[in-house]
């Protein structure tokens, strides 16, 4: 038995969700009532039950599980990794970047980086999810390539972004390195579909692969996420435990009130019809800041929907916004205590922090400042949590809290599995394919016919239409 399967260590680190303020009892008039619950019944269960019967039809629900082969592949591979190289790069771009992005944030070290080799064990860490040319350039003022191994992600393997990245890092290998390029440069991609998986085995790159059926936002316990954790020293058998103990836990679950995945899916549905258009994520923890930005992205690309299953046009969706306590309480509560009722508010929630920072006592003869000695900043980031949540509260404003026991590989895997299929439920209750990403793939099919891709010519004309009839209007300041 490891420490992440130890029922102690479970008990210990097990999630906790907190919905009391969406309810009437806290909101008043503001908040859910249990007939507004009852009164869908139909339609949670109907959407619990088809989320388990099409449990088949989503891959990802099966990650925590049925990987073990390639678990310890990635293990071996990460081991020797770490060993040689002085920098990872993982080239991707949405879900093939943003949960390797707030994994390595929330267990890692907050100065990673700049720690010396020997107290990280392993190479430096970068994820580079921008085209942006002066940011691409200024990552080879601090690494090297001959001392870098470089992890293109991509599962569709053709995503323009992802693949410009690889051409420029595959031509400077070649300068640099000669033959021996290959050796630094590993895809993770699908086994059949997309141009990188034909390159990589022409070139012999090492290879890892998202299993099918597995979608790009709901792919962070594949290999898309468990080589750069397992690069970054993440212990990956702990984020799978973490997650096997989240599926466990919603599919015993005999009741709503027990699902905490479904019950919030559902409180979520019921504020998103009386008018809460947007859902704010508001970790109070610096290390669960990427959290936010991997939870809008599986939001909002997975419920932002057209069309729902039956083929009408319903434009569903609730806008994700990502904030962070304590700093955005200086910036946006202000907003989301006085301005219009169209939030709800997730608080993500750490008892024990890894350090402890205690406040020393000090100028006694001032007690506007003396009352923060003795505290630790610890105890004044969750006074400050509380106070938020009770200035909502007070506003009767809808807010819902995550709370972690500690950010480890054990509660981030049960994050990543709540939200995942907390999305997937309410995409079942809006009635609406929380799958898949049609006005993504409209911009990346416009990208390619603007850059010239072979099999596009007719697109390109369409925007070259587009654009012809469309006189801009542009504002320039008058030359003297
Ligand atoms: O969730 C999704 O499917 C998308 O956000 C993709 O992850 C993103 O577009 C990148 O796609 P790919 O991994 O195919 O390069």
């Amino acid at each position: 038995m490891t420490k992440f399967t130890d029922p102690v260590f479970q008990a210990q680190n097990s999630l906790r969700a907190d919905v009391n303020y969406m309810m009437e009892d806290f909101l008043g008039a503001e908040g859910i009532t249990s007939q507004e619950i009852e009164a869908i019944g139909q339609g949670i269960q109907t959407g619990v039950q088809s989320l388990k019967l099409r449990r088949s039809e989503m891959a990802w629900r099966d990650l925590p599980y049925g990987q073990a082969s390639v678990v310890e592949e990635i293990k071996k591979f990460a081991g020797a990794a770490r060993e040689r190289f002085a920098n990872f790069v993982v080239l991707g771009i949405g879900g093939s970047a943003l949960g390797p992005l707030a994994v390595h944030q929330a267990v890692n070290h907050p100065q990673y980086n700049e720690l010396s080799r020997e107290k990280r064990g392993g190479p430096r860490f970068y994820v580079l999810d921008n085209v942006d040319p002066e940011r691409f350039a200024a990552l080879f003022d601090v690494i090297k390539p001959e001392e870098t191994l470089f992890n293109v992600i991509t599962k569709s393997g053709s995503t323009s972004e992802t693949m410009a990245q690889f051409l420029i890092i595959r031509s400077l290998l070649r300068q640099v390195l000669g033959e021996r390029y290959h050796e630094h440069l590993v895809a993770t991609t699908d086994r059949e579909k997309g141009n990188l998986v034909n390159i990589a085995r022409a070139e012999g790159y090492h290879l890892f692969f998202v299993p099918a059926g597995v979608g790009g936002r709901f792919s962070e316990l594949s290999p898309v996420g468990l080589l750069p954790a397992a690069m970054g020293g993440i212990d990956i058998d702990g984020l799978l435990a973490g997650a096997a103990y989240m599926d466990k836990w919603i599919s015993e679950s005999e009741s709503l009130w027990d699902n905490p995945a479904c019950l919030r899916a559902v409180l979520h549905y019921l504020a998103l019809r009386r008018g809460k258009n947007i859902s704010v994520m508001m970790p109070y923890a610096e290390g669960l800041k990427l959290f936010a930005d991997w939870y809008a992205q599986l939001w909002a690309e997975s419920l932002g929907k057209r069309f729902n299953l039956k083929q009408e046009e319903v434009f569903a969706g609730q806008t994700p916004v990502k904030a962070l306590g304590v700093t955005d309480q200086h910036s946006q509560v202000q907003l989301y205590t006085e301005g219009p009722f169209d939030k709800v508010i997730n608080f993500l929630a750490v008892d024990r922090f890894r350090q402890v920072v205690d406040i020393p006592k000090d100028f006694p003869e001032i007690p506007g400042a003396a009352f923060l000695g003795g505290h630790s900043l610890n105890g004044l980031m969750e006074a400050e949590r509380q106070a938020t949540e009770y200035a909502l509260y007070k506003a009767r404003r809808m807010n819902t809290t995550l709370f972690l026991p500690e950010i480890n590989e054990f509660s981030i895997g049960q994050l990543i599995y709540l939200l995942e299929v907390e999305t997937a439920c309410t995409g079942e209750l809006l009635g609406i394919n929380a799958f898949d990403q049609p006005g993504v793939e409209e911009g990346k099919n416009a990208t390619y016919a603007l850059m010239g891709r072979p099999g596009y010519e007719n697109k390109r004309e369409e925007l070259a239409g587009a654009a012809a009839k469309l006189e801009r209007f542009l504002l320039r300041r008058k030359q003297a």
